[in-house]
C-alpha cells in the first residue's frame, strides 16, 4: 500500500468494513449506473472505477465486455470484489491504493471514468486533485460519467456534493459538461437526491 495522502485515510474506512457498517452498499449494481451505461456508455472501450468499494460496478461491467480497472483504498472490498470476478470467470484489474498515487503508466488510458459515491467520500480540499485524477485518467475524448449526491449535513462522508459545486469543479477549457440530470424519484437508499453529470475531456 502507497503513503496515505487522502483523509478520510484508510483507518477511516478500514473501519467500516471492519463493523460491517456499509450504508452506501447497495449489494447491487444501481439503477442510476444502470442508465449511464445504456444511454452514455461508448460500447467498448477501458473503464476506471476509482474508490470502487465493492464493486457491483466493476463486475456488471466487465460481464458487458469492458475492460475494467477497480481501485480501493482498503483490501477488503477488493477481497470481496475478486472472489465474485472469479466465481463469474471474469477478468478485473483490482488495484489496492490511494486513487492519488494512480501510476503514470495509467495516464491516458481510459475512456470512461465512473464516478459513484467517489467524490463525496473525499474530504473537500481534495476536489481539485480529484478533477486532476480524472483529467489525466482519460483519453482525450474520455468522458466522466458520473452520478452525485447532496446531502443536507456538513459532516462527511458522506460530503455534499451540489450541482453548482461540482459542475464548477471542471473547467470549461478542460471539459465538456453536461448535465445535471437530477435522479427523480429519489433512491430510497441514499441520504439525499442524487443526478447525473457528464464531463468530456477536451484536448
Ligand atoms: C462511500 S464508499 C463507496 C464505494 C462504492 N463506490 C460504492 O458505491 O459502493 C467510498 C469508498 O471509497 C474508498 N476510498 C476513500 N478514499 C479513497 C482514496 N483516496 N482512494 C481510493 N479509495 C478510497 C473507501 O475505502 C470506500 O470503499
Amino acid at each position: 500500500m502507497s503513503k496515505q495522502i487522502t483523509c478520510p485515510g484508510p483507518e477511516f474506512w478500514q473501519g467500516k468494513y471492519d463493523e460491517e457498517h456499509l450504508p452506501w452498499d447497495l449489494g447491487r449494481v444501481s439503477g442510476p449506473v444502470e442508465t449511464l451505461v445504456r444511454h452514455h456508455f461508448p460500447p467498448a472501450g477501458r473503464v476506471f472505477i476509482p474508490a470502487c468499494g465493492r464493486g457491483f460496478e466493476a463486475v456488471y461491467l466487465a460481464g458487458l465486455g469492458y475492460r475494467v480497472t477497480a481501485l480501493d483504498i482498503v483490501a477488503p472490498p477488493l477481497d470481496f470484489l475478486r472472489a465474485q470476478a472469479a466465481g463469474r470467470g471474469l477478468e478485473i484489474e483490482i488495484l489496492h491504493r490511494d486513487m492519488f498515487t494512480l501510476p503514470a503508466n495509467y495516464d491516458g488510458a481510459f475512456d470512461v471514468f465512473l464516478e459513484q459515491t467517489c467524490l463525496c467520500a473525499l474530504a473537500p480540499r481534495f476536489y481539485p486533485d480529484y478533477e486532476a485524477l480524472a483529467y489525466r485518467a482519460l483519453k482525450p475524448g474520455g468522458r466522466l460519467l458520473g452520478v452525485f449526491m447532496e446531502v443536507d449535513f456538513d459532516d462527511g462522508p458522506p460530503f455534499n456534493t451540489p450541482p453548482d459545486l461540482v459542475m464548477g469543479l471542471f473547467p470549461p477549457d478542460r471539459w465538456r459538461a453536461e448535465g445535471p440530470e437530477p435522479i427523480v424519484p429519489k433512491s430510497p437508499d441514499r441520504p439525499g437526491p442524487e443526478y447525473l453529470a457528464r464531463f468530456t475531456k477536451l484536448g
